[in-house]
């Protein structure tokens, strides 16, 4: 079993893999970049979710590209990372979060890989998006290393890449949102279209906009994932050692819908 990790702000370059190669994966949306390499025995594909040396904003990531080149090399199981404004004053900056739901503030991005014509018309489930194995294994590698992780939470996704203003905030709240962020759909949307198994460690970077004293900036994110990254890089390692065993979940289902639709093989 191969195990998909994309790295959000900051978190690619924690990870260290061993027989690391780089991998260029072509896919129908373009080209997609990854590190093959191993984490204590375990497969690993790492993808930079903003690219070599940070330079793709959140509106601008190639999502489909990324998790089809995923699903292509394999990866039946993916954990994602996102840096994420709290507006929970449970949930402070440098905690983390297994996320268990999302709202879907996002306008101007394709978040589908189903698009008509030789696939039809594909409705996918989306009532619990995450993958409970994989959320189990990042709360208990996250409470082995004796770090503060909420079980649960729900992730407010916008285009960004503004943040946003008082009044968003305020309303998301009101909505049931604990984070806020700019890049976990349609990441997750596309991974559970494809039948991976998908989970996503928020990482509390500040307070969202109106919560925070101050303004928000880049700077105080990047500083904060710069402080918790090493820490978050190792919860990755051990749950990719505990997912290698775990499979009960039923998220695979749908992975051949993806050969069904292009005509190609299953993922190698
Ligand atoms: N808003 C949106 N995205 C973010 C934030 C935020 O406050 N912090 C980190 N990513």
């Amino acid at each position: 079993m191969r195990i998909g990790i994309i790295g959000g702000t900051g978190v690619c370059d924690a990870v260290s893999l061993t027989d690391a190669r780089d991998v260029t994966v072509k896919t129908p949306y373009g080209d997609a970049l990854m590190k093959q390499g191993k984490i204590a025995g375990v497969e690993v594909l790492l993808v930079p979710r903003h690219g070599e040396g940070h330079t793709i904003p959140p509106h601008r990531v190639n999502y489909r590209a990324n998790i089809w080149a995923l699903w292509w090399m394999g990866a039946e199981r993916v954990m994602g990372t996102a840096a994420s404004g709290s507006l929970n004053s449970a949930m402070l900056p440098g905690d983390l979060v297994a996320v268990d739901q999302f709202i879907d503030f996002t306008k101007c991005r394709p978040a589908t890989f189903f698009e008509g014509s030789k696939a039809g018309v594909v409705h996918t489930d989306m009532t619990d998006p995450y993958c409970a194995e994989v959320r189990k294994a990042l709360i208990d590698s996250s409470e082995s290393l004796g770090l503060r992780v909420h079980r649960s939470g729900c992730y407010v996704c916008t285009d960004g890449p503004r943040f946003e203003t008082r009044a968003e905030i305020r309303a998301f709240s009101v909505l049931g949102g604990d984070l806020v962020g700019m890049t976990n759909v349609p990441e997750v949307v596309l991974a559970r279209e494809a039948g991976m198994c998908y989970g996503l460690l928020g990482i509390v970077t500040n307070f969202a906009a109106g919560i925070a004293r101050r303004e928000l900036s880049h700077e105080e994110v990047v500083q904060v994932m710069a402080e918790t990254s090493g820490r978050v890089a190792e919860v990755l390692c051990r749950a990719a050692g505990r997912l290698v065993a775990a499979a009960g979940c039923g998220c695979r289902r749908n992975w051949s819908r993806l050969a069904e639709l292009r005509g190609v093989g299953a993922g190698k």
